[in-house]
C-alpha cells in the first residue's frame, strides 16, 4: 500500500459488447455466465472523484449533479465498502461522478462508471494500481464495467460460482484496428428494465436462456479471431447474432423484456441496405432502444449520415476505440 491521499480521481470510458454478455453464473458474486468482448470507446466518459472525509458521518454520492437515488447510492457504497475493506480504512467517502453522454439509455454508463469509481476509490484509498484486480473489483459491481478498465479490444471470460476474482484482459490495443462506432439514438427515454433485472428473468423464465449460454461461446471465439485477423465481415455477422440471440432471450422472457423502439428496427433496415450498398457496417444494441453500428473509419460519415435520416433516430454521433482508465489528482 502507498501513501493514502483520501482523495483521487479516474476518468473511464464506456464499451460496446462486440460479442454480449447476458446472464450470471452467480448473483452474489456479479460473474457472468457467458464470455463477453468489447471495445473501449472515446466519445463516452465518466469522470468520478472519490474523497474520503473524516469529517463525514455517511457516504455522500452526487451523479451528474444531483443526489444519486437509493439505488444507486447502494451500489456505489457498495464498491466503496469493498475497497475500505481491503484498504484497512473506515472513513466514509464523498463521491461526485459526471456522464459526459446520456445516463441508462443502453450505452453502458454503468461501465465507465464502475471502472472510474473502482479506480478513483482505491486510488484515494492508498491501494496500488493494478489493472487486473480494479478490473476484478469492478466487475463485481457491474460485469460489463470490468472490460472498460482496459482500452481498445477486451475479453470478459466466462465464469462459475464463487468466481470473486474473475476480470477482464486485453486483446489488442486501441490503435490495432482504426474502426469507427456509429452511435443512433433512437428514443430520449430511459430504460425501463435494468439490465441485471433483466438478465436474471431471461435466466429464470426464457425458454431460450440455456441455448443462449450454449451458443454464445461460438460466437465470442469467431469474434476474437475476427479481431486478430482485423476481418470486419466475419465480426460484424457474428456481432449481429450474439446481439439478436441476446435480444431474442429477454423477449421470450416472462413478462417479456423488450428493450426495442419502431426505430431500432428502421435502424437495423438502414444497416442492412448500407451492406446491400457495399458498405460493411453492422449493428449492435445494448438494453435499450438505440442501434450501434460498427465500420470502417472511411465509412463511418456515410453511415452516420444514412443512420440521421433514418426515421425515428434523434441523434447520432461517432465513437472511436478509447484508451483504459486513468487515475488523476
Ligand atoms: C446488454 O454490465 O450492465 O450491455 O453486471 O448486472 O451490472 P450487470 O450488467 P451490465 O450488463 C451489460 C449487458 C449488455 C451486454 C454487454 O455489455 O456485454
Amino acid at each position: 500500500m502507498s501513501e493514502r491521499a483520501l482523495e483521487a480521481s479516474a476518468r473511464a470510458c464506456a464499451n460496446i459488447a462486440l460479442a454480449k454478455y447476458w446472464g450470471k453464473a452467480d448473483l452474489k458474486w456479479n460473474v457472468p455466465a457467458v464470455p463477453s468482448i468489447s471495445l473501449t470507446l472515446d466519445q463516452l466518459v465518466t469522470e468520478t472523484r472519490v474523497h474520503f472525509d473524516p469529517s463525514l458521518r455517511a457516504d455522500l454520492v452526487r451523479l451528474d449533479g444531483r443526489r444519486a437515488s437509493t439505488k444507486e447510492a447502494e451500489r456505489v457504497v457498495a464498491m466503496l465498502n469493498r475497497v475500505r475493506s481491503e484498504s484497512d480504512l473506515r472513513l466514509k467517502a464523498r463521491v461526485t461522478s459526471h456522464n459526459r453522454f446520456p445516463t441508462a439509455a443502453g450505452l453502458a454508463s454503468s461501465a465507465s462508471g464502475f471502472a472510474a469509481l473502482a479506480a478513483a476509490a482505491s486510488a484515494a484509498a492508498g491501494l496500488r494500481f493494478n489493472a487486473r484486480h480494479l478490473s476484478a473489483l469492478a466487475r463485481a459491481s457491474s460485469a460489463s464495467a470490468a472490460r472498460s478498465i482496459y482500452g481498445g479490444f477486451v475479453e470478459l471470460p466466462a465464469g462459475e460460482r464463487g468466481d470473486s476474482n474473475l476480470a477482464a484482459r486485453p486483446i489488442a490495443a486501441p490503435n490495432h484496428w482504426n474502426l469507427r462506432l456509429v452511435v443512433a439514438l433512437t428514443d430520449p427515454g430511459r430504460k425501463k428494465v435494468g439490465s441485471t433485472e433483466g438478465m436474471e428473468r431471461s435466466r429464470k423464465t426464457s425458454p431460450y436462456y440455456q441455448a443462449w449460454i450454449e451458443q454464445a461461446p461460438k460466437w465470442s471465439r469467431k469474434i476474437k479471431r475476427a479481431i486478430k485477423e482485423r476481418d470486419l465481415d466475419t465480426l460484424g455477422a457474428a456481432m449481429e447474432l450474439s446481439t439478436l440471440a441476446f435480444h431474442c432471450c429477454a423477449m421470450t422472457s416472462d413478462p417479456p423484456v423488450l428493450y426495442w423502439a419502431p426505430a431500432t428496427l428502421a435502424a437495423l433496415g438502414t444497416v442492412r441496405e448500407l451492406r446491400q450498398r457495399g458498405v460493411s457496417a453492422w449493428a449492435t444494441m445494448d438494453a435499450g432502444p438505440h442501434v450501434k453500428a460498427l465500420c470502417q473509419a472511411g465509412d463511418a460519415e456515410r453511415v452516420r449520415h444514412a443512420l440521421a435520416r433514418t426515421p425515428g433516430v434523434t441523434r447520432t454521433w461517432v465513437a472511436k476505440p478509447g484508451p483504459g482508465v486513468e487515475v488523476y489528482e
